[in-house]
This record gives structure tokens, C-alpha cells and sequence, in this order.
């Protein structure tokens, strides 16, 4: 099943647009895995990670350079015919188009927001490139009923639990940090699978608490409704595809749907609404919201420091999270919310001088975490050749993996 590499094709794109680093674990997808590199070049021009995502087909695997997203795409079984490779290539180019809206000027709206709010423009510098993903909405709703009263990298282990339990591996590939270990993707579970009675108590088992019953419940709630039938030709299921069509209600019908589910309140109905139905004026509160409205936007606290979020509240911070930042506001707050993140605490500042401040009891496990990476460019991005072309061309990285074998065994 094992795939060999193939080139990867770059994608012409300022990391101002889009910072891969940022974007893949600020709590929006918990399904990334980031691999380490193990590159120890001081040329920041080349990538520092590897990121893979399963989707339903295939695996596909992105790097970043300050100029380019690099891409490909690996099949569960490889593509001898030229012709076919290049139509699978252009098939991930458009779902990366579409996963991360990149019809949308992330540059703009930061200059938007900078000149709107102070708060702002003293952070966008330092948390550049972060967007909002447009997920897919089942998986979206599933994480976010697996997010109440949890935190990023618990919530990270659960949905892959979710995945590896619940679907058949699609294709195994080795680890690109050169370590030969070879990983085994499972793209996320379709309702069907979730539905079964038995999944509840599995999932309880797994230490998923009282969250197994929500998930249970929502996915058989939804094939009820919706069916499980899978058109020929289609990956997808027929409750999925109708959430989808929540992306053509307004913002209060599709939010009316949401709620229907078991597991779903106001927060994670507007977590579904902004990242995965295209709402982008909708602001999801929570208590960290709340802090950060009190610490920066003149909110009061309530009396006694408690943080109750009554639904009078929860509107009132919504709305004026709207006035600050206007019709993108979900997607401004994103940026704020992350810039909060105790796991983002040093992200975007300088590197440290001396590799000692790094305890080597993290250095192995970073490669295999997706929570505790280090922030990879900060300088600001260099002009190439790669940036004045519009199409995807073959990336010519000077080391090549094997170079790097070769560089390894010497030393
Ligand atoms: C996340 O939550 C789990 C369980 O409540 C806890 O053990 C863990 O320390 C938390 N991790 C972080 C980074 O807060
Ligand atoms: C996920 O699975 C691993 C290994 O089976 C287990 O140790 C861990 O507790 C599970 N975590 C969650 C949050 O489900």
C-alpha cells in the first residue's frame, strides 16, 4: 500500500494570505498531523513541516514556503498514467482552493480590521495568515459537539480516535522526517457509522464522557432524516450532503437546523455557521471570548467575576464583536482568539539563540504533535520566481529528499 513521493506543485501564495502553521492548529480542524522536517538549514525559504490531511479519497500532504503552498496528493493506489496524476493534482488543487477560500483577500481584510481597531493592528503583524477553513460541516459539527468543555489537543485525540475506530484505513505512507516510520490514514467516519447503537458505550470506553451519547445521537438523528444512501460517483453520504445545503439558508434557519441536534447549543451551532457554512459575520462565544471582550473591548465583567453566559449575554458580545469588525467579524475574531492560545504564546516572535533553550524532552515528540509546534516563518515573505507565475509549476527544492538521506548518513 506504501506510495512512493512524488513532486510536489506549488502554489504561488504569500504566506500574509494563508500561514499553515497558524491556520492547521488554532482549534479550527483537529484533524491535521504536522510533521517535523528535521531540516537544520538556516534558509528560511525552505518548508520546516509537512502537513497531511485524510480526506475520503486520497491524503494530501502540504508544505509551506514563505512564497508558496508546495502539494500533492497520494492515492491509495499510485497512478502509473501521467494523465490521471495530473487530473488527481488538479482535483486537490481545487479542494484546497475551496478548503481554504482562497477567493478571499485575507491582506485586505487585516488593512479592514487594522484601521477599524486598535486591538487589532497592534496583533495582525505577529498572526498573520490566519483564515477561516470552509470544512467540511459534518465533520465540523462532530468536532465541535467533541469541543464543550475541552481543549485543543484533548479534543485533537478524539477525533482522531473517532476517525481510526470508526473508518477503514485508506492508505499508509512513511513520515517525512526521514525516520522510516510509516503512519496509517483513516479519513473521518460517515453518520452511517456513527449511527450504530453500539458506538455510545465504545465511545464512552474511549474517554469520550458524556459526549459519546451527543455524537451517537446526532449522527442517528441524521440518517433518520436524511438517509445514508451514496450516489454512485459520490463520496458522501445523503445527510451529509443536506448539511451542506445549509450553506444556502440564512444564517438564522441554518442555525435553527443545528440546533435541532443533540449536543448542539448556540456556541457550537455558530462554530458550524462560521467555519464550515460560509457564515462569516457570525462571532461563536465562549468564556475566553467573554475574557477577551473584558481585557480589550471595554466589556464589563460581571459583578462577582463570574463568567455565566446567559443567551442575552452571549448576543450582546456577538453583536458587538459585529460592530468592531463589520462582515467578516467571525473570521477577525479567529485571529484574536488564536492570538490568545497558551499554545500559540510564542508564535510569530523571533527564534531562540541558542538551540539549548529548547528541552530536547520536546524535540521528539514535536514531530508527532500537532500542539506543540514551533512557529516556522516570521520574516517577511522574499520575492521568486514562484510568486509572478499563476499556475502551478513542479517546485524545485535544491536538497531532495534523497540528498537529505545522503546528507544524514554522513554525518
Ligand atoms: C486538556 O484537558 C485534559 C483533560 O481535562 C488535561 O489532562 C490536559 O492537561 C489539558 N491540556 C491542556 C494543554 O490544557
Ligand atoms: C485515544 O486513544 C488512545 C489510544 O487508544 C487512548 O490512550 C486515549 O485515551 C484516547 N483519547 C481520547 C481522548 O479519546
Amino acid at each position: 500500500m506504501t506510495s512512493l513521493p512524488t513532486a510536489f506543485l506549488a502554489l504561488p501564495l504569500p504566506i500574509v494570505q494563508l500561514s499553515l502553521s497558524a491556520v492547521l492548529k488554532c482549534g479550527q480542524s483537529f484533524r491535521w498531523t504536522a510533521y517535523s522536517l528535521n531540516i537544520d538549514s538556516e534558509n528560511a525559504c525552505l518548508p520546516t513541516h509537512e502537513y497531511r490531511f485524510c480526506l475520503r479519497d486520497r491524503v494530501v500532504c502540504l508544505r509551506q514556503t514563505p512564497t508558496s503552498i508546495l502539494y500533492r496528493t497520494v492515492l491509495p493506489n499510485p497512478q502509473p498514467n501521467v494523465d490521471q496524476r495530473k487530473l488527481h493534482e488538479a482535483e486537490t488543487l481545487l479542494w484546497l482552493k475551496d478548503y481554504f477560500q482562497l477567493d478571499v483577500n485575507l491582506a485586505s481584510l487585516y488593512e479592514e480590521w487594522g484601521s477599524r481597531d486598535k486591538v487589532f493592528s497592534e496583533i495582525k503583524d505577529r498572526f498573520s495568515g490566519i483564515r477561516i477553513l470552509r470544512q467540511d460541516p459534518w465533520e465540523n459539527l462532530i468536532s465541535f459537539i467533541c469541543s464543550s468543555n475541552n481543549n485543543i489537543s484533548r479534543i485533537t485525540k478524539m477525533v482522531q480516535n473517532l476517525s481510526k475506530e470508526y473508518s477503514s484505513p485508506l492508505l499508509s505512507l512513511s513520515v517525512p522526517d526521514g525516520s522510516g516510520v510509516e503512519e496509517i490514514y483513516h479519513p473521518f467516519p460517515p453518520p452511517s457509522a456513527l449511527a450504530h447503537p453500539d458506538v455510545s458505550a465504545r465511545l464512552r470506553s474511549l474517554g469520550f464522557g458524556y459526549r459519546a451519547e451527543f455524537i451517537h445521537r446526532t449522527a442517528k438523528m441524521l440518517v433518520e432524516t436524511h438517509g445514508n444512501t451514496v450516489h454512485p460517483r459520490e463520496q458522501d453520504e445523503s445527510s451529509e450532503q443536506w448539511l451542506r445545503t445549509l450553506r444556502d439558508m440564512n444564517t438564522e434557519d441554518a442555525r435553527a437546523e443545528l440546533l435541532k441536534f443533540v449536543g448542539v447549543g448556540r456556541k457550537v451551532a455558530d462554530c458550524v455557521l462560521l467555519m464550515s457554512l460560509g457564515k462569516t459575520d457570525v462571532v461563536p462565544v465562549d468564556t475566553h471570548v467573554y475574557q477577551i471582550a473584558i481585557k480589550y473591548y471595554g466589556m464589563k465583567a460581571s459583578p462577582k467575576g463570574k463568567m455565566n453566559m446567559t443567551p442575552k449575554l452571549y448576543e450582546e458580545l456577538s453583536t458587538k464583536f459585529v460592530q468592531v469588525w463589520g462582515g467578516y467579524a467571525g473570521w477577525a475574531h479567529s485571529v484574536l482568539f488564536t492570538s490568545d492560545l497558551k499554545s500559540f504564546s510564542l508564535h510569530g516572535l523571533p527564534p531562540p539563540m541558542s538551540p539549548l533553550s529548547t528541552p530536547t524532552k520536546n524535540r521528539k515528540k514535536r514531530s508527532r504533535e500537532m500542539t506543540d509546534l514551533v512557529p516556522t516563518f516570521s520574516t517577511p515573505p522574499s520575492t521568486s520566481s514562484l510568486s509572478d507565475s499563476s499556475t502551478a509549476t513542479e517546485f524545485a527544492c535544491s536538497k531532495s529528499p534523497a540528498e537529505r538521506v545522503k546528507k544524514r548518513a554522513r554525518k
